[in-house]
């Protein structure tokens, strides 16, 4: 039966992780990969993660079945989280998934059910993942112009005269925060406008929020979604607790449409229906981490300030490399690194340059010049810069 099997390429992201993790060279630097890490180098498991986990161990007298929703604590502790109240709970549809790749997919095949014909928008620039995602579940994509190559800036003439082109049989994929891979995020204004070029086009907004606390903090990161939830009558949303509390291997992600409120039911039913065609129940270990720590005052701040913290060093990491490729490289080409948030940048490198800093220097980044900046530390940050300048030379 198998023999005709095609054999499928591995993304850059899993590649890349695999190699690192091969190379036997002891300086060896991981800057692929969208993982935190400490000043040692170390993804810990949270605090506030840790003593939820214990209050679970605990507490917890089943682990039968939940509906195929997932717990309602965890779905309504991410509704707060994500919309801070923006919208009346009675428009809000939401189911968990395993992982936010999950949501994304889940909320492709949706779009799918809903509109056979839809286009999914996505930034020129944007996580490996979300093509591959959105063909695998039969849903068309095209790109929007996102990064400016040569300002390192957004490209917004760019972005909205294409997203000008898009109908309301479209969907349009923002990140929420913290742009993968470019780190460049929409202003304000910027929200604001593209609000008007989705009521004026009915374009619906999808809305991937992977990242949320790593740029501005918490309130702000989700501002984008928020004005955009309460201004428009459709809004789909995948959320993840991967990095924001460091739950990575235990897959904690949120599938989320917003909706007229007359519709919340039929979107419920099909998020629910979707979940039991493709795993039934979402894991809920993880899920329940999440809302025994935003439903406790006290857990709640230790979290918060442990997530203040890591944004915290991601930005002085950024700052330290842009000072030290400006001094190494006597230009300010790299200036706008400090300037984008969140956990990646695209280096102005080609895929030469990318290889010879994996093979001559062991430095590891995806071949476009993603560059994971809370891969860095105090010691790597010169070496970084030095290797940079001397591939680019
Ligand atoms: C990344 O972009 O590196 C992370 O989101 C990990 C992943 O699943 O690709």
């Amino acid at each position: 039966m198998f023999e005709t099997l095609p054999q499928p390429g591995l993304d850059g992201i899993i590649a890349l992780m695999q190699a690192f993790a091969a190379d036997p060279r002891m300086g060896k630097i991981d800057l692929g990969v969208g993982v935190y890490r400490d000043e040692a180098g170390r993804t810990p498991v949270m605090q506030a993660v840790k003593q939820a986990e214990s209050h679970i161990v605990a507490t917890q007298e089943s682990k039968t079945y939940l509906s195929l929703a997932g717990d309602p604590a965890y779905l309504d502790a991410m509704e707060g989280l994500l919309l801070g109240g923006a919208v009346p709970q009675a428009r809000v549809a939401a189911v968990g998934t395993p992982g936010g790749t999950t949501a994304v997919r889940q909320i492709a095949e949706l779009i799918r059910r809903a509109r056979a014909d839809a286009t999914i928008w996505i930034s020129a620039q944007t996580w490996p993942n979300h093509a591959p995602l959105i063909a695998a579940a039969g849903v068309k994509s095209r790109p929007y112009r996102y990064q400016d190559a040569s300002s390192g800036m957004l490209d917004r003439d760019g972005m909205f005269a294409d997203l000008a082109q898009a109908t309301a049989d479209d969907v349009v994929l923002l990140h929420g925060c913290c742009h993968n891979p470019t780190g460049i995020d929409l202003s304000v204004q910027d929200w604001s406008d593209m609000g008007a070029v989705l009521d004026r086009t009915g374009a619906v907004p999808f809305i991937d929020m992977a990242y949320q606390g790593f740029g501005e903090g918490l309130n702000a990161d989700a501002g984008g979604l928020r004005h955009l939830a309460a201004r428009l009558p459709e809004v789909l949303v995948a959320a993840s607790c991967s990095k924001n509390f460091g739950l990575y291997r235990e897959r904690v992600g949120l599938a989320m449409a917003i909706v007229p409120e007359p519709q919340k039911p039929r979107l419920a039913g099909a998020l629910a229906s979707l979940n039991r065609q493709n795993f039934a129940f979402p894991p809920d270990h993880g899920g329940r981490v999440v809302s025994t720590i935003l439903n406790d005052p006290a857990l709640k701040h230790i979290w918060q300030s442990e997530l203040d913290s890591m944004r915290a060093r991601v930005a002085e990491n950024r700052r330290a490399l842009a000072d030290a490729l400006r001094s190494e490289t006597g230009t300010n080409r790299f200036d706008v690194i400090a300037r984008q948030q969140g956990m990646f940048s695209l280096l102005p490198v080609t895929a030469e340059q990318v290889e010879s800093l994996r093979a001559d220097h062991g430095i590891y980044m995806l071949s476009d010049g993603r560059t994971n900046m809370a891969g860095l530390n105090g010691q790597t940050v010169p070496v970084v810069a030095h290797a940079i300048a001397q591939v680019i030379a």
